[in-house]
């Protein structure tokens, strides 16, 4: 059973171990990102089930160009697939009250997802119930830069002065603006960092690691997940 009185708000998750998968299959790596894409659904719908306010994948990464154009090809795809059915399903997306949301820096993916991406953003319901932040072409670091260039042009332009660039300031011109930072980060597949995931935002984040590939992660693995996080005590720096 769920411990509702202890659910995190905002749960990040490294989609890891696709390629893993397949290989262990004698598939194509690309199956093992479709596989994922799924899980990717099922997790998602279920954590809105729930009651998680916040998720966000990590799907892609400003690293993950350094791939065969082939197997980018299939993700960019499966961006598509999903970008597309969520369109056809805004009836079911308004009824579950999804708000998805793309982080990272869109500007170089091809133009029909972006305008897929925007559209989708643009219709998604007022009152949202499960924020999924989809996290493509997405680097910490990245994000980061980005958000200290928007306060530098701010500085220069006088609407802000020095003393305003706080923390807080800093949270608020990244792409997570106004949601709450990460209280658990699950990353599958035995690897145990971060790869430049949520930087600024997991600062007191509890990680939650397994062996697990990302294409067999199941609802009960997230439930584990969610009663390891139950028992941990945060402090937060305090005692
Ligand atoms: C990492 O596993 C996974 C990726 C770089 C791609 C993840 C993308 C998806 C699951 C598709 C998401 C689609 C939607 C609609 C959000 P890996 O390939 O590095 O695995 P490996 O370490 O076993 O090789």
């Amino acid at each position: 059973m769920v411990d509702k009185e202890h659910l995190p708000q905002h749960v990040g998750i490294i989609m890891d171990g696709n390629g893993r998968w397949a290989k262990k299959r004698g598939l194509p790596r690309t199956e093992g990102h479709r596989r994922g894409a799924e899980v990717f659904r099922t997790i998602s719908t279920y954590a809105s089930d729930i009651g998680v306010p916040y998720l966000t994948f990590y799907a892609f990464s400003t690293e993950n160009w350094k791939r065969p154009q082939q197997e980018i090809d299939v993700i960019m795809d499966l961006f598509r697939d999903f970008l597309h059915e969520a369109e056809q399903r805004q009836a079911e997306n308004e009824t579950r009250r999804f708000c998805f949301r793309f982080i990272g820096d869109l500007s170089v993916l091809p133009e029909d997802i972006r305008a897929l991406a925007d559209w989708m953003e643009k219709h998604n319901p007022e009152n949202g119930r499960t924020t999924v932040n989809v996290a493509v072409n997405y680097g910490g670091r990245s994000e980061l830069t980005h958000a200290f260039r928007t306060l530098l042009s701010r500085v220069q332009s006088g609407e802000l002065t020095e003393p305003d660039v706080t923390e807080d300031a800093i949270a608020q011109a990244l792409y997570t603006a106004g949601q709450p930072d990460p209280d658990l980060i699950i990353r599958p597949s035995g690897e145990y960092r971060l790869s430049n995931f949520l930087t600024w935002q997991s600062a007191y984040s509890e990680f939650w690691f397994s062996d697990i590939l990302w294409p067999d992660f199941t609802t009960a693995d997230f439930d584990r997940a969610l009663e390891d996080f139950a028992r941990r005590s945060r402090r937060f720096g305090g005692i």
